[in-house]
């Protein structure tokens, strides 16, 4: 098992993509200590990992609920190898019309929320010698589409930070790489999937045809949180079927 012993923290981990890497993990031998606003029922998936899952309510764009987070995993569990920030809202909006309210909730959770759990983990990744983190952007991190300023701003801004946290990082041993998933078949992708004339637009630029797979993204990341990708820093990664904009 490539996480054996190792442990992690998912934002967002309670459904969608985030539940997808946090099962992968599980498989994989690690512990994890799932965060969200909102509680969730763990137990069918807790009592198949004895002891080595958890739930913390969390908002990620709160300094000190990111900060009770990282103490309840390093007390949990003693240590904290992994971050994975996962949690991300999308507000879609032409911007003529869009909110101040949307804008902000986008860009707090998905970016300032970044910054806030990554700049939590340092400390006891640092102590214990290094760590992984992974943070969530998107297919739109790099390509335009009508209605997603706001999410999409804020997940080329993950893009950069992503870089810029792994030059910083890399003297304490942590790696800072991002997942950029394309349209997959849970939370946010299924929902525009379900939507005959999005989908139609979409599905002619997926050179694989098809929706992706949530175990799809959670195999990726256990690659990035794993000893295979010591050497891959500073990187985003796509997993998006080889989507072609242009098409
Ligand atoms: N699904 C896709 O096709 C796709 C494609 C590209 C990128 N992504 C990215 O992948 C990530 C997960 O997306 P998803 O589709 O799985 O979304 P989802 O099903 O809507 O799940 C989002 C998760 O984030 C949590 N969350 C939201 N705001 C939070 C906050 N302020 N603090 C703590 N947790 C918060 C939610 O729980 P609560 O609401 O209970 O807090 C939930 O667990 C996002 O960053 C998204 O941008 C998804």
């Amino acid at each position: 098992m490539r996480l054996d012993g190792m442990t992690a923290v998912i934002t967002g981990g309670t459904r969608g993509l985030g539940r997808a890497i946090a099962e992968s993990f599980l498989r994989e031998g690690a512990s994890v200590l799932c965060a969200a606003r909102n509680p969730y029922d763990i137990k069918e998936l807790a009592d198949d990992h004895p002891g080595r899952l958890g739930y913390q309510r969390t908002d990620v764009s709160d300094e000190e609920s990111v900060r009770a987070l990282v103490e309840a995993a390093v007390s949990r569990f003693g240590r904290l190898d992994i971050l994975v920030n996962n949690a991300g809202v999308s507000r879609d909006g032409k911007i003529a019309r869009l909110s101040l309210q949307d804008w902000e909730s986008t860009v707090t959770t998905n970016l300032t929320g970044v910054f806030l759990c990554t700049r939590a983990a340092i400390t006891p990744m640092e102590a214990q010698g290094g760590g992984r983190i992974i943070n969530m952007s998107s297919c739109v991190s790099t390509r335009t589409a009508v209605g997603a300023a706001a999410y999409s701003a804020s997940k080329a801004a993950v893009d950069m930070f992503t870089r810029t946290a792994a030059l910083e990082l890399a003297p304490k041993r942590i790696t800072v790489n991002a997942l950029a998933p394309g349209y997959i078949d849970e939370g946010m992708g299924a929902q525009l999937a379900a939507n005959p004339r999005a989908w139609e637009t979409y599905r002619s630029r997926l050179l694989a045809g098809r929706l992706g797979q949530p175990e799809e993204v959670g195999a990726a990341a256990v690659f990035l949180a794993c000893a295979d990708s010591a050497y891959v820093n500073g990187h985003v990664l796509e997993v998006n079927g080889g989507l072609n904009w242009a098409a």
